[in-house]
């Protein structure tokens, strides 16, 4: 009999292992939180229009129209939402902002087409530990860092589409804004907890440079 593959199963919930493999089509569709996109929106302003290029079933980008903003939702996959067969990583043409929860596997090519196309704020939802690793480092963080990392206090527990909820969260994850307007070395920021829970209360409007976090 296979034993249950605890990379998978640590506290009962989905832990990413360092290298998955996304089935992208299939079920390996995990959708953000809504809380966990509030607490980008609650801390980050966004001038014009936002691109959701990577939107899934629409968590993400609700809760951005929800925040008043405009929105462009779109995928490669059909997942009933937006406009799907859009590859990402063969678009053309600037926009002002492009926020998502990138595809795992390809992450770090969202970083590099998000800086080429977004005039403003590239924001992007990755685990803290994509700061690791000699080759991010080259390609990334020594060349183009992020103006600011906002980094969860609270786990975000990703379910996989219409899977049961249970278990918590065991990877930690943040927030990385490029900010093309910001000068200055990255600005390491932690999101106030609350948010999960729904407790978190916005103080008032969004900051353009994130002053509400700690
Ligand atoms: C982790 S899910 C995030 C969905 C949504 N952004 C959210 O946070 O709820 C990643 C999404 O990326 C889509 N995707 C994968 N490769 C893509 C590409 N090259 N261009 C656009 N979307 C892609 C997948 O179909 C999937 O819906």
């Amino acid at each position: 009999m296979s034993r249950p593959d605890r990379t998978y199963n640590l506290n009962g919930a989905f832990k990413p292992p360092a290298r998955r493999k996304a089935d992208l089509a299939g079920p390996d569709f995990f959708p953000t939180p809504a809380w966990a996109t509030r607490a980008l929106v609650d801390n980050e302003a966004f001038e014009g229009r936002i691109w959701e290029c990577a939107c899934g079933d629409g968590e993400m980008a609700r809760v951005l129209s929800g925040a008043g903003y405009d929105v462009r939702a779109t995928d490669l996959h059909a997942r009933g939402f937006g406009t799907s067969g859009v590859d990402f990583l063969r678009a053309k043409g600037a926009v002002d902002n492009i926020v998502t929860n990138p595809p795992y596997n390809v992450a770090e090519a969202f970083v590099a087409q998000g800086l080429k196309l977004a005039r403003r704020k590239l924001a992007l939802l990755l685990r803290l530990a994509f700061l690791e690793g000699a080759n991010r480092a080259n390609t990334i963080f020594l060349r183009t860092p992020p103006s600011r990392v906002w980094v969860f206090s609270e786990r975000i527990t990703f379910y996989m589409k219409d899977a049961p909820r249970a278990g918590s969260g065991t990877t930690a994850y943040a927030w990385f804004v490029w900010d093309k307007a910001a000068s200055g070395p990255p600005e390491l920021r932690w999101l106030r907890p609350g948010y999960k829970s729904g407790r978190r209360v916005p103080d008032a409007a969004p900051q353009r440079r994130g002053k509400r976090g700690v």
